[in-house]
Parts: C-alpha cells; structure tokens; sequence
C-alpha cells in the first residue's frame, strides 16, 4: 500500500482556489439529466464521488460529455432514464447512493445501487423508508445496506419528517417528489445543507420554502441551464486549518462556497478567535460565494455541541484535529453520526491523534481532544478515508517530525489535488 511521507511545515501562505463543490456538483448532474435540454455544469467537481455520479448515469442511458472541469449533459427528460443491466457502482459515495435512489425510485424498471466495502457498512434504511412510502419497492441486505435492488413504480408525493439531519434522505425524497404525482412535503429539524432546494429552483422547478419546510408539487418539468459551481468550503476547510496550526501563515481561497447551512464551521472557528475576512461576495444560481482569508493565531478551543453540529458534519473531524493546538482542547458531543460516515469517524480520528501523542477521550456520539500537546510524527492510517486522511495531514504540519500516512490516494474521493496544493503553498 502506497505511503506518503508528511513533513512539517513552518507556514502556509498565498492565494489558491480549491475544486468544485462535490454536493452541488451532485446535484446539477442529477438534475440535469431529469431536465429537457443540454446543460453545461462548469467547475464541476473532480471528485472521484462525483465522477461516480456521472458514470452511473451513463449506465442509465444519459449522454454525458466532459472536457476537464466542464460536463455537458443531455437531459433525458422526466422519468426519462433508462435500465442499467449492469449495477450502478456508487463507490464511496453516499450521496450517489441515496439521492440516485430517489431518482430511481420514480422510474418503473429494476436497479440496483451498490457501493465499495465503506459504502456497503453505511446505513440505507433511512431513503428506503421514506422512498416505500411513496411507492416503490426496494430490497437492501439485511434490509439496510448496499447492494440495494429498486423496483421503481408511478409514486404519490407524502409528508414526511426527517428522523435524521441528513441532506441526502431530504434530497432523495424531494427527487422522488419531483416525479411523483401530488405534493410531497419534508420537515427537519435542523436545516441541512439546501442544495438541492437552490438546484430544483435554478432548473425551474416550483417550491415553496418555509423555516424548516419544503414543499414541492410533483411532475415538474426542467430546463436545461449553464451553471457554474463555486469551491467546495469543506475543502477550503483543510487549508485554512493548517493556516491556524502554522504561526505566521496568510493564506486566500477564491470563490469558495459560502451557502449559510454550509458556514457554521467558519462560524465556531471564528468564535475560537480564528482572524477570518471575507470578501468578493457573489451570489450564482442562488449559491453565495466569496474568497476567504485567514491569518495564523491561538485558537482558544472549546465545546462543539447540540444539533447544529449535523450543519458541520463533514468539518468536525479538522476540528478535532485542531484540537492539539488549542488552549482549551475541543470537544465534540452530539455526532454520533461520524461513526456512519466513510469510516467510524470518532474511532480513526482518536486512533491517529493519539498515535502522535495528543490525549484524546472517546465518547459515544463524539471525542475530546486535549490542548497545547505537541505532537510527533507518527505512521498515520486514514482507514481508506478522504477526510481523515486530510485531517491527519493538517495535525502533522505541526508536529515534531515526519509522519507516515497510508494509502493518500483516498483523497481523490473529495479533494483530488490536495497534496499537491499543500506543497504549493507551505514552506518548509
Ligand atoms: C451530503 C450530506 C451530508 C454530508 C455528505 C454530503 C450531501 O451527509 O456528510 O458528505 O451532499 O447531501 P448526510 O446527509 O448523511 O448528513
């Protein structure tokens, strides 16, 4: 298994932009294919997931072509995909799962989603549900997980209450809603990411949105569009991380993706005393973006608790890794969820802190990391995951001596020129 040697660094400084934003890249895809018309996605993310996304739907008869960062795609119009004899390989990606379940769900053939090994161990119950309810039928190993075959049938829209914060079961059921007839109503309690709400109206699809309610009348028609799609925040978060475990760093990210039910990480690192400016604002497709700046200093750390954590799930294992480097340690409480994730993340992240020396309590939904510990270097194994990966490369920076990360190329799933933006940009 390839390794990658990790050195510290002394700063990170400059400008840089970070790939396309891997949810909305998702959800354009998906929803162009569903619309009538050739749509351009530019900046479309080069994450392995969401190449995932794009391959399975060719498998569904979708014309699709990409030339670097821009993807053309013929839309087959509504309910206008075809069968796949072949099973449509989600990858690692949970969002191609569960939000090409909703689609599917809609379209009265046989298919069946499956996934790599972490893909496999992740819960599907949670679309299975909801997307029975409207009508389909579909059977999932042990009645939860991948592979999954879906026996797609004519659906009726339901009110439906999310059980989990979750912005792929909200998306599924509002894809299926768009196929089916009727209206179809979802509630959460806690506003998740609102991608795929922006995306059905950037395509021209009807919605009304209240607080914490979406409603959407079923069998729509979309058009095509030419959309852009602004830098994965989950991304910037790395670099901008390893800007606050490197004194002296001064780092831009241009055009980064600043929806609100994605910045409560900026929001908790800004209240740590994280020096943060933002500029350029612009809006495109209903999705707010702008360049980020950021300047080394002491973090004080604290507690990360209580359901705004599901707005960001995907940050807190940086958090943690930050934690070393702060006055008071961090603490996350409240993401039981992290241990459904790409791996138990709860359990990798405590495995690879301690490992270069940080002290580290694990708890059932979440982990305490001690401040002001210097780390060491350490062999580091992320567990085949992209995030975990990144977060073990962002606590190294910092530590006294080279570290050993197993298997780098998992970054790929999100992040695909990580490394290399990093040796661009810090000095040794
Ligand atoms: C995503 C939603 C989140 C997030 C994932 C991407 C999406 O998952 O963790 O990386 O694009 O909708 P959940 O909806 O399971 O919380």
């Amino acid at each position: 298994m390839a390794r990658r040697i990790l050195y510290p660094a002394r700063t990170i400084s400059g400008a840089a932009s970070v790939p396309g934003d891997k949810s909305i890249s998702h959800r354009y895809a998906l929803l162009a294919a569903l619309a009538e018309g050739t749509s351009q996605i530019r900046n479309f993310s080069p994450a392995e997931d969401c190449r995932r996304t794009l391959a399975c739907l060719q498998r569904l008869g979708v014309r699709i072509v990409q030339q670097d960062a821009t993807v053309n795609i013929v839309g087959a119009g509504p309910a206008g995909l075809r069968p796949s004899w072949r099973r449509l390989d989600a990858g690692n990606s949970g969002t191609t799962a569960r939000l090409l379940a909703g689609v599917l769900a809609a379209h009265s053939f046989v298919s069946v989603v499956d996934g790599d090994r972490s893909l496999r161990r992740r819960p599907m119950r949670r679309v299975i549900e909801p997307l029975e309810r409207m009508g389909a039928r579909i059977t999932a190993r042990e009645g939860d997980f991948l592979p999954m075959e879906i026996a797609g049938a004519p659906l009726r829209g339901i009110d439906y209450e999310l059980p989990v914060p979750s912005a792929q079961v909200k998306s599924a059921v509002l894809l299926a809603g768009l196929l089916a007839d009727g209206i179809t109503t979802v509630t959460e309690t806690v506003r998740t990411r609102d991608h795929t709400e922006l995306a059905l109206a950037e395509f021209g699809a009807e919605l009304e949105r209240g607080e914490r309610t979406i409603r959407l009348l079923g069998r729509q028609r979309l058009q095509a569009r030419q959309l852009s799609v602004p830098g994965d925040l989950s991304s910037a978060v790395f670099l901008l991380a390893a800007a606050l475990v490197l004194p002296g760093s001064s780092l831009t990210l241009h055009g980064v993706g600043l929806n609100p039910t994605r910045t409560a990480v900026l929001d908790v690192l800004a209240g740590m005393g994280a020096p943060m400016r933002i500029s350029g604002l612009t809006v495109q497709h209903g999705e707010l973006a702008g360049d980020i700046s950021i300047e080394s200093a002491g973090l004080s750390g604290g507690k990360i608790a209580g359901p705004h954590v599901a707005q960001m799930i995907d940050e807190l294992p940086v958090l943690a890794a930050l934690g070393p480097y702060t006055e008071q340690g961090i603490e996350i409480r409240d993401a039981r969820e992290l241990r459904v994730k790409e791996s138990d993340r709860i359990a990798v992240l405590a495995e690879n802190l301690r490992r270069m020396g940080a002290r580290v309590e694990e708890f059932p939904d979440g982990l305490r990391v001690d401040g002001r510990t210097r780390l060491h270097g350490a062999e580091l194994d992320p567990a085949g995951d992209h995030r975990m990966a990144m977060a073990c490369a962002v606590a190294a920076l910092g530590a006294e001596g080279e570290s050993r990360l197993r298997d780098p190329g998992c970054v790929a799933v999100s992040f695909p020129n990580f490394f290399e933006l990093l040796d661009q940009l810090t000095t040794r």
